[in-house]
């Protein structure tokens, strides 16, 4: 890229010829500088020169092409956009500086007093205050359903409804919402609808291409993959993030910083490889643990024992790296169950190379009432593991070893 006229991910990226997912990760969105570097550049820097009056004049007025500012345009970030973008099959994408970043913007963006929003219950908690507690301080009122109820979403459809917003597995429960089924409420209401596709991952389902308009990301999760940045990503057509993400972005400034976007643009690079070994791993011990003694329940999205197994089935390639299991005794073994674990770290982090695991109840879904933790199938006995890559032998003496303590 010369210093005058600097290129656009489309132009220096990987060859015309259509490439398969793997390579895309290794090579999408590359744009080399003049030193021609192998491993994507690293351009910490907050703004940029240009040669002449003329030049600035002509860049600000988009004549030109290059970049201005880093709280809306910067190189490292343009390329993690852009392999993020070719990863989910979207026309556009924008990186912010958190997932929850991209939540509140996705969903601010697309709204205005008046408005109203439909969204499932089972929501990571800060979300579920964006949308309960954010959201109506400024006249957007808000809705909140069974999202596994095709019925509930109907019935909360009303005049001014704009936008609809699930994830899906939920966090903690792997619950499963019908993609495509929500998309046609939501269009045929004149509404558009938001997917937070954090436990699925942009590997094992594309919320896009089942009728969502919107896609967003905590990469801080598997896109990093080893707990190190935080960050988020907002994908859609080019139409979308032109009409209700860019400019909010741009004039109030949640931008990620290039050298975050550099972390997550090299763990792109590894995510299938990752993904798959601790999705093995997941599935093995979701087997293992299910039916053991003190084991209520096992969730797992593949499991043929998961409420909505068909549905996982049918929107999803594969499980995830992500498993939930009750255990009959409450609170107390929870407690006692994790306390035993040396390898499986206690943490309210998911995605990480290290298997993670925490009690809902008290953490991530504390600020809940009780009433609604129930209501919500977040048991006292609820724990979730996010499975990491430590030798799947290992997790099993480790989660054996807690066994042994109920
Ligand atoms: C489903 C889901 N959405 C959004 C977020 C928020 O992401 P971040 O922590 O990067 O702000 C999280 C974080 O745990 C999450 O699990």
């Amino acid at each position: 890229m010369s210093e005058k006229t600097p290129a656009s991910p489309s132009q220096t990226a990987a060859p015309a010829r259509k490439l398969r997912q793997a390579t895309r990760l290794v090579h999408g969105g590359t744009m080399r500088s003049q030193f021609g570097e192998t491993s994507e550049a690293l351009f910490l820097t907050q703004g940029y020169v240009y040669e002449s009056m003329e030049a600035a004049e002509a860049r600000f007025k988009g004549e030109l092409p290059g970049f201005l500012y880093s709280r809306f345009s910067n190189p490292t970030v343009a390329m993690f956009e852009q392999r993020m973008a070719l990863l989910e099959g979207a026309e556009s994408a924008r990186a912010t500086g958190s997932g929850m970043a991209a939540v509140t913007a996705a969903l601010m963006g697309q709204v205005k007093a008046g408005d109203h929003v439909v969204a499932a219950k089972a929501l990571f908690g800060s979300c579920r205050y964006v949308v309960e507690e954010l959201l109506p301080r400024f006249g957007v009122e808000s809705t909140l359903v069974d999202g596994t109820d095709l019925a509930q979403w109907r019935a909360a459809m009303r005049p001014t409804t704009k936008v609809l917003f699930l994830e899906s597995p939920t966090n903690p429960q792997l619950e499963i919402i019908d993609i495509a089924a929500v998309a046609k409420i939501a269009h045929a209401g004149g509404a558009m609808l938001t997917v937070d596709n954090v436990f699925a991952t942009p590997l094992l389902q594309s919320p896009l291409e089942m009728g969502a308009d919107c896609v967003v990301y905590s990469a801080t999760k598997h896109i990093d993959g080893q707990g190190r940045c935080l960050g988020g990503v907002i994908l859609a057509s080019e139409e979308f993030i032109q009409a209700h993400v860019h400019n909010l972005l741009r004039q109030t400034g949640p931008a990620i910083s290039p050298f975050n976007a550099w972390v997550l643009l090299k763990g792109l690079e590894t995510l299938p490889v990752r993904v798959a070994q601790q999705m093995r791993s997941a599935a093995t011990l979701a087997d293992h643990l299910a039916g053991k003694r003190g084991v209520a329940r096992v969730l797992y999205p593949t499991r043929k024992d998961h409420p909505q197994h068909e549905l996982a089935m049918r929107q999803m390639s594969g499980g995830g790296t992500v498993l939930a299991l009750d255990l009959a005794g409450g609170k107390d073994a929870a407690f006692r169950f994790a306390n035993q674990l040396r390898v499986i770290k206690i943490s309210n982090n998911l995605g990480d190379a290290k298997s993670l695991i925490t009690h809902p109840a008290t953490t991530t879904h504390q600020r809940l009432s009780p009433a609604i933790r129930a209501e919500s199938g977040i048991g006292d006995g609820l724990l979730r593991l996010s499975v990491g890559l430590e030798d799947v032998a290992d997790l099993i003496d480790d989660l054996d070893a807690g066994l042994a303590a109920l």
